[in-house]
């Protein structure tokens, strides 16, 4: 169903005639280089073929309408003023609309309508693709000129300032700069980017979703990047060059090791490694070596479940399944703590593999997973 434009019109049309633009922006993955964007270093990802499918119109109004098909639900801001939607998928637009006119832009009223085919809590980034689409949008339609760079910032500072995730760049720039076929190098601090061509011959990246989300209190992911933040001003008493911990060594963590606590200690090396990781992935995509690739990835998981303590009971058994099933490189994606896991296979091995896994988690969770084969796809984009 993924961007279904007739279908998206029909939508519109019931709620507030006819569009005058329609857009879409998909969620993303991300192949190494997990809880590194907020410490400046590097990340792999790429925009998938699923996403939102926004219709559009302005209105002439001083009011905001907009209608979720997934919620089924319709809200009206306004234009200006501070009261935030209690919705949380309004929350997102209402965001984006303020961070817009905070860089002293100016939009007018609108309607819009959209759908989307992003699994929720699954880690790959559905919020990033509903604030694309609307930032790409809106910058379309009223000819803002804002830099797609910009837009991405535009993004992350809705979530920092509207929902309360103090996020890195990742999602919003895949989900806006994605490229068919390739994945993005991005560096998180300059923004530096390029193109990774991505087509293993012989292997599959699919993806299988625990289906779990276990919301915990106290933010873990805001709670993690203080912990980042804590580790790199400790180690920037000695060394005034380390900005973040991308900055960091080995040797450096050693140095402040008695300063700080234990947790901090094995936050901050699985970050320094997954840095020098990610390094490491591009060098053998280079070679088309998928058997390094799978290795790196299976220490990410390690790391992410040991050392960032971001995984789960569900999340650690679908990684050894992995390994039961000779799956080459298999680790969780995204912020963690429930959702996918992503898994590089021999074509040979996936079918045995998929079935295996999916009878196996189920028999012990009493949960399906699901299934979804990874297509990377396009950026956020104008549809008609
Ligand atoms: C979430 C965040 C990203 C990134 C990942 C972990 O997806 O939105 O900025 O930090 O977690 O790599």
């Amino acid at each position: 169903m993924t961007y279904d434009l007739r279908f998206i019109k029909d939508v519109f049309r019931k709620h507030y005639g006819t569009p005058d633009a329609l857009y879409a922006s998909p969620g993303r993955i991300n192949l190494i280089g997990e809880h590194t964007d907020y410490n400046g270093g590097f990340v792999l990802p790429g925009a998938i073929d699923k996403g939102i499918t926004l219709a559009i119109k302005t209105n002439g109004t001083d009011k905001i309408r907009v209608f979720s098909l997934d919620y089924e639900e319709a809200v009206e801001f306004a234009l200006t003023g501070a009261d935030k939607p209690v919705q949380l998928w309004a929350r997102y637009i209402f965001g984006i609309v303020r961070e817009i006119q905070k860089r002293g832009k100016t939009v007018g009223g609108f309607d819009a309508a959209f759908y989307g085919d992003v699994p929720l809590g699954a880690g790959l980034s559905s919020s990033a693709a509903l604030e694309s689409a609307f930032v790409f949008a809106l910058n379309d339609r009223y000819g803002l000129g804002i830099d797609p760079f910009e837009c991405a910032k535009i993004g992350q500072a809705t979530e920092h300032n509207y929902v309360g995730v103090k996020c890195g760049i990742m999602d919003q720039f895949a989900s806006l700069f994605g490229k068919k076929g390739h994945l993005i190098r991005l560096d998180c601090r300059s923004l530096e980017y390029r193109y990774v061509p991505f087509h293993p011959v012989g292997y599959r990246l699919v993806l299988i979703n625990s289906c779990v989300k276990h919301e915990l209190v106290n933010n873990p992911y805001n709670n993690r990047r203080e912990a980042c933040e804590a580790v790199a001003a400790a180690i920037r008493k000695r060394h005034p060059e380390v900005e973040l911990l991308r900055d960091a060594t080995f040797a450096m963590l050693e140095e402040v090791k008695a300063e700080i606590s234990n947790e901090n200690y094995a936050r901050a090396g699985f970050v320094i490694g997954e840095v020098q990781r990610l390094l490491d992935v591009c060098d053998a995509l280079g070679k088309d070596d998928y058997v390094t690739v799978g290795r790196k990835m299976y220490e990410t998981h390690s790391g992410l479940s040991k050392l960032y303590e971001v995984s789960c009971e569900e999340l650690d058994f679908l990684n050894d399944l992995a390994k039961k099933y000779g799956v080459t490189g298999s680790r969780i994606m995204g912020g963690g703590f429930g959702g996918c896991t992503i898994n590089l296979v021999e074509e040979a091995k996936y079918n045995a593999f998929i079935s295996g896994a999916v009878i196996d988690y189920q028999a012990k969770f009493h949960i399906k997973p699901e299934v979804y084969d990874v297509v990377i796809s396009d950026g956020a984009r104008k549809m008609e």
